[in-house]
């Protein structure tokens, strides 16, 4: 290696030989001292080839360092020593646990064009020394604790093409020399206090592509030259308080694909040259004063997939030609004053997921082939003007989680096809309507159903006691109607406010107090455990779809191989009486091969004794083998069997997760396929879901609440995310029920072949199927529509809450509008403490306790977080819950 080096320095002209020895003699004297310092994790300091230390980067055949990449290494420390590195050209420090302020020595790095210092806890303002480094292309200073005014020094840095420092805590105003940076491209300065106008300038001297100022608080008007050169691809604005009009200019950025001006205060009509930016696909322009007519140009954006203008001045009817856009997932129009028909055209888009015209003053009927081609999931018609009958075609509408109809003028009766909406689980609202005549008993094969409002119509009859088959409703409204008779014994009516039955004609019984005299007939034991059903409800009404997902492909698989066996002859099951087909199958762990029999897996499946638990999508059973092996065997049900995919590629996939090697996953073991239904097995816990631990009434009288083996628990969560988002996996479903526990409540974090099998980014799902649980989704979801790992920490601080709480995430205790993680944060503000938020029973035990989930609770609140850069990272999460263990 000397050798090499002496020879390669002869041929340089600049440097003298002893020059180089010294700077290299230097710099790895400073590499020792940086590691002394730091203790740098992968650093093989007995090596004295310090140019293959990891991270390191020298320049060819100098030993001189040029790259220095410390990044997620979880280092903190003084990181003076680093300017000695006088030949850095690259230096990334990010996602690391460095504080105080940015050294200002590191303005001497005058070589530097590439420095990350993202994601760590600097503080102070940027130092103004950072001006000197003039060769800097790239500058990256988000989410950190930064405060002040960006200063004006850093107008030197006049080669920047990036320049990032969203996430901080930055106020006064973008200064104008940012538009004048001749190179840059990219800015993002998102998620601070900014205030005053955007550079009128900005974009007039540069090729820029990114944008993204969202949530701050600039004013003034969008600056025409951010289009001028026709270069942008995103522009994100929202929550600011922008006014004056989206300007005729964004016409001229064809690769623009994203336009987010929510939230703001813009006015006036949206130009025309929208239609000539083809690759639009996200436009959200909700809660301004937009107005005019929605201009038909949006239809010549093929790739649209969002239009959101909700909460703006709109008029007019929906363009037809919006039912072009076969990519358009979600037309949100709501809170607007738009008339005319339910545009017949926009229901034909096949990928349309939702349709939400609430508050408008649509004003014609709702068309009968209302699902013949789209995969609606969500239908809200609410507070329109809406003449005529629900069509008897609404039954086809089998996708829809929520059907919203409620104050319009509906006539007619309920068409009892209503019934065939088998998913319908958010919410059914009919009321405020003309409707009469009798309550189809269709409406009782509801079982997913959690809010049902039939108030304020001209209904009559009996209540149904077919209603009864509405497993999982915990909302109910009939009040208002000329209902008779008793109102039926289910707990669900029972536990309601005699308001959701009050204004009827002749209703009597609880919890109304006119008794029904000769004491009701309606005597079936009622001995469910309510609060565990609501558990399911809550859990089972989240807008997730994932499982359908991971079903149509594996029915898919499913249908290729019946086809090839029936081609095959026909194999079929005729002598052996009642044995199931079994079409595909696999153990992916050698060593259980031998224990595992799939006609018994089948067979087990078919007992409603041995099922464990059934959630929205799917229902899980115990299967016991031959050999005594124990699994649990989770039966998807058919959901859509439109959507095609590699079954190889699957079938890799689940090998690939059967191979992850984390004790806190729960990982596949292995399917069977057989007549229509597809099994995953997986080990059997005997200790349920952390779900049910927590809040089955069944299983609580088994346990005494312990706090050690919840801090166990939600440490182990904690463990099983980290290594996942180690290996770069986003779970898209993190929630209690999704929680197991073993023999020795370790937990096993679940579901995780869904947030593989599905990939939100490659559309193989809608954009609103990914959101999680109910209560588990992130409040940033609204607007990013992605989950991500900060996401997943979130949802992980509710899990957490529920720990330290015993309070389920969703509960109408808490308040109209109110979950788990607001009745938390706002306990201060209530004037409560934080003891009076935690699970007393644990909390009163010892003081030891009560110290650490206090402890523990403010590591919810931080995952828990609005801003998602606020929140900490998993592993960062583990090291807080394990510091909380050793004290
Ligand atoms: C490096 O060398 C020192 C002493 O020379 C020794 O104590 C240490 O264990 C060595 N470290 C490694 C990682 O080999
Ligand atoms: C970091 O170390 C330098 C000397 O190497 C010292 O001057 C400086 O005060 C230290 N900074 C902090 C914050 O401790
Ligand atoms: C940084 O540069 C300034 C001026 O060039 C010099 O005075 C100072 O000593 C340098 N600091 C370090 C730590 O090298
Ligand atoms: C910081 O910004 C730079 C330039 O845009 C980017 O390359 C880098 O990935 C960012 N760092 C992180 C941790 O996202
Ligand atoms: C910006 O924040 C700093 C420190 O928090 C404060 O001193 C300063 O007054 C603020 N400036 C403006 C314009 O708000
Ligand atoms: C920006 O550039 C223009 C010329 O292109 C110049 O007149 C102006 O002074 C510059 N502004 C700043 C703040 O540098
Ligand atoms: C759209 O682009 C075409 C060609 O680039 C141009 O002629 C037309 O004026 C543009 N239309 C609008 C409305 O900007
Ligand atoms: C639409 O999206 C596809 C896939 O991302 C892309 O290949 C295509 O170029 C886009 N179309 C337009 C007009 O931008
Ligand atoms: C719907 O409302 C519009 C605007 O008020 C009106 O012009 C139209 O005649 C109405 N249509 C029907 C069918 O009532």
């Amino acid at each position: 290696m000397a050798f090499v080096c002496l020879l390669s320095l002869v041929l340089m002209g600049s440097l003298s030989i002893s020059q180089v020895v010294d700077a290299q003699l230097h710099d790895q004297a400073t590499l020792l001292a940086i590691n002394k310092e730091l203790g740098v994790p992968g650093w093989d300091v007995n090596n004295s080839d310090y140019c293959s230390w990891r991270g390191i980067g020298c320049a060819a055949d100098e030993l001189i360092v040029e790259r220095l990449d410390l990044s997620h290494r979880g280092l903190r420390g003084n990181l003076t020593l680093i300017s000695g590195l006088k030949s850095l050209k690259s230096l990334d420090l990010s996602d690391n646990n460095f504080h105080g302020s940015i050294p200002s020595v590191f303005g001497n790095l005058s070589e530097l064009v590439f420095l990350d210092l993202s994601w760590n806890k600097f503080g102070n303002s940027i130092p103004i020394e950072l001006g000197s480094l003039r060769n800097l292309r790239s500058l990256n200073l988000s989410n950190n604790l930064l405060i002040g005014e960006i200063p004006d020094e850093l107008q030197s840095l006049e080669k920047l093409q990036e320049f990032q420092i969203s996430g901080n805590k930055f106020n006064g105003s973008i200064p104008i020399w940012v538009g004048n940076l001749t190179n840059l491209r990219v800015f993002t300065a998102y998620e601070n206090e900014l205030a005053g106008k955007i550079p009128d300038n900005l974009g007039s001297h540069s090729e820029l592509q990114l944008l993204n100022l969202h949530s701050n608080q600039l004013e003034g008007a969008i600056p025409d030259t951010i289009f001028a050169l026709g270069k942008l691809e995103v522009l994100v604005l929202t929550q600011n308080e922008l006014t004056g009009n989206l300007p005729e200019l964004v016409g001229k950025c064809k690769g623009l694909s994203n336009i987010r001006i929510g939230n703001n205060n813009l006015i006036g009509n949206i130009p025309r040259s929208i239609g000539n930016v083809s690759s639009l696909t996200y436009f959200e322009a909700d809660n301004n004063n937009l107005s005019g007519e929605i201009v038909p140009e949006f239809a010549q954006c093929s790739n649209l997939t969002l239009l959101n203008l909700a909460s703006n001045g709109f008029t007019g009817m929906i363009p037809p030609g919006l039912g072009q856009l076969t990519n358009l997932q979600e037309l949100i129009v709501s809170g607007n004053s738009l008339f005319g028909d339910i545009p017949e055209s926009i229901l034909r888009c096949k990928n349309l997921n939702k349709l939400d015209l609430s508050n408008n003053r649509f004003n014609g009927t709702i068309p009968g082939d209302l699902c013949n081609t789209s995969r609606l999931q969500y239908l809200l018609l609410s507070q329109n003007s809406i003449r005529g009958e629900i069509p008897h075609e609404i039954g086809n509408c089998v996708k829809l989680l929520e059907l919203q109809m409620g104050s319009n003028y509906l006539t007619g009766s309920i068409p009892p096809e209503i019934g065939h909406i088998k998913n319908l689980q958010i919410a059914l609202n009919l009321s405020f309507n003309h409707l009469h005549g009798l309550l189809p008993l269709e409406l009782g094969k509801l079982d997913k159903l959690v809010s049902l409002d039939l108030s304020n119509n001209q209904l009559s009859g009996n209540i149904p006691s077919a209603l009864k088959g509405m497993l999982s409703l915990i909302e109910v409204n009939f009040s208002n109607n000329l209902f008779t008779g008793p109102v039926p014994t289910f707990v669900p009516f029972q536990k309601s406010p005699n308001s959701s039955f009050l204004g009827n004609k002749g209703l009597c019984g609880e919890p109304l107090s006119s008794s029904c005299g000769t004491n009701g007939s309606d005597h079936e034991n009622y001995h469910h455990k309510v609060s565990y059903r609501i558990i399911l409800a809550v859990i089972g009404s989240g807008l997730a779809v994932f499982v359908s997902v991971t079903v149509v492909v594996l029915l898919f698989m499913m249908r290729e191989r019946q086809e090839k066996a029936a081609k095959a002859g026909g194999v079929a099951d005729d002598g052996i009486n009642n044995r199931p087909l079994i079409i595909a199958g696999n153990v992916f762990v050698d060593n259980l091969r031998q224990a595992i029999d799939f006609d018994a897996v089948v067979k087990a499946t078919l007992k409603d004794s041995n099922k464990l638990n059934s959630g929205t999508f799917s229902t899980v059973y115990k299967a016991v083998m031959p050999s005594g092996l124990i699994l649990s065997v989770k039966s998807l049900r058919s959901m859509d069997r439109t959507i095609i995919h590699h079954q190889n590629k699957m079938i890799r996939e689940l090998e690939r997760l059967s191979k992850l090697c984390h004790d806190n996953l729960m990982r596949p073991i292995g399917f069977v396929i057989y007549e229509d239904v597809a099994l995953l097995l997986h080990n059997y816990l005997p200790n349920g879901t952390l779900a049910q631990f927590l809040h089955d009434p069944t299983k609580i009288s088994e346990y005494e609440p312990d706090w050690p083996t919840r801090l166990n628990i939600a440490t182990g969560v904690a463990e099983g995310l980290a290594f996942l988002h180690h290996v770069a996996i986003i779970h898209l479903d993190i929630s209690s029920g999704n929680i197991l526990l073993d023999a020795d409540f370790k937990p096993l974090v679940g579901e995780i072949e869904i947030s593989k099998l599905l990939d939100p980014s490659k559309g193989t799902a809608s954009i609103s199927a990914v959101a999680g649980s109910f209560g588990y989704i992130p409040p940033e979801y609204a607007y990013t529509m992605q989950v991500t790992a900060p996401g997943n920490v979130y949802s992980y601080g509710v899990v957490l809450l529920e720990i330290l709480t015993t309070r389920l995430p969703v509960d109408e205790a808490f308040g109209e509008g109110i979950d788990l993680v607001k009745w938390v944060h706002s306990a201060p503000a209530r004037g409560e403490t934080p003891e009076q938020i935690l699970d007393a029973r644990l909390s009163t035990v010892s003081f030891a306790w009560r110290k650490e989930m206090l402890s523990a609770l403010k590591v919810a609140l931080l995952c828990t977080d609005n801003t998602p850069a606020k929140r900490p990272k998993m592993k960062k999460v583990v090291e807080m819950l394990q510091e909380i263990k050793q004290n």
